[in-house]
């Protein structure tokens, strides 16, 4: 049987430290359930300052702490991937607004921001960018990232198969 993949692009703005994040952590979400040949996972940025560049290293520390790997470059978004994707999940509303800036006209449907995916006991409103943070800024991308999984997973409505259509 042929399955249709489900892509999902994750975004923020410099694509080294949430999305990259976003990905790795979703990514072993669904392998962890056996979905990986069901979803085609990615992440980018708005801006092309780190094309190319490996996610800051420390998220990179802080994800292989936590068991996650990664082996992202990082590029800017392109008109292909707002085509190509179902969802474009971004971590704050001013990626939100980019992106509905510059989104191909009637694709702004598969546009989300993560916080819909937050649990009610999540109070923001945002991923908060933890570039000029500090090692707390970067453990809780992770926790607030976990924390959503499950909530994007049923919103996606995946069934298994996920039948060709
Ligand atoms: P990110 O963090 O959007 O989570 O990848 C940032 C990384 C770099 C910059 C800003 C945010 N920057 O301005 O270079």
């Amino acid at each position: 049987m042929e399955y249709k993949k489900i892509k999902i692009t994750f975004v923020c703005l410099g694509n080294i430290c949430r999305s990259p994040a976003a990905e790795s952590v979703f990514q072993k979400f669904v392998d962890n359930k056996g979905l990986s040949d069901n979803f085609e996972i990615d992440s980018c940025g708005l801006i092309s300052y780190h094309q190319g560049e490996s996610p800051d290293d420390r998220m990179i520390s802080t994800l292989n702490r936590h068991g996650y790997k990664t082996n992202h470059r990082a590029k800017k978004i392109t008109q292909k991937d707002f085509l190509e994707n179902d969802y474009i999940i971004c971590m704050d509303n001013n990626n939100y607004r980019e992106l509905n800036q510059i989104c191909p006209q009637g694709n702004n449907h598969k546009i989300h921001k993560i916080s819909e995916f937050f649990p009610e006991n999540v109070v923001l409103d945002s991923v908060p960018d933890p570039y000029y943070g500090d090692q707390r800024d970067f453990e809780r991308v992770i926790n607030l990232l976990e924390s959503c999984l499950e909530n994007i997973f049923f919103a996606l409505g995946v069934q298994t198969p996920h039948a060709k259509n």
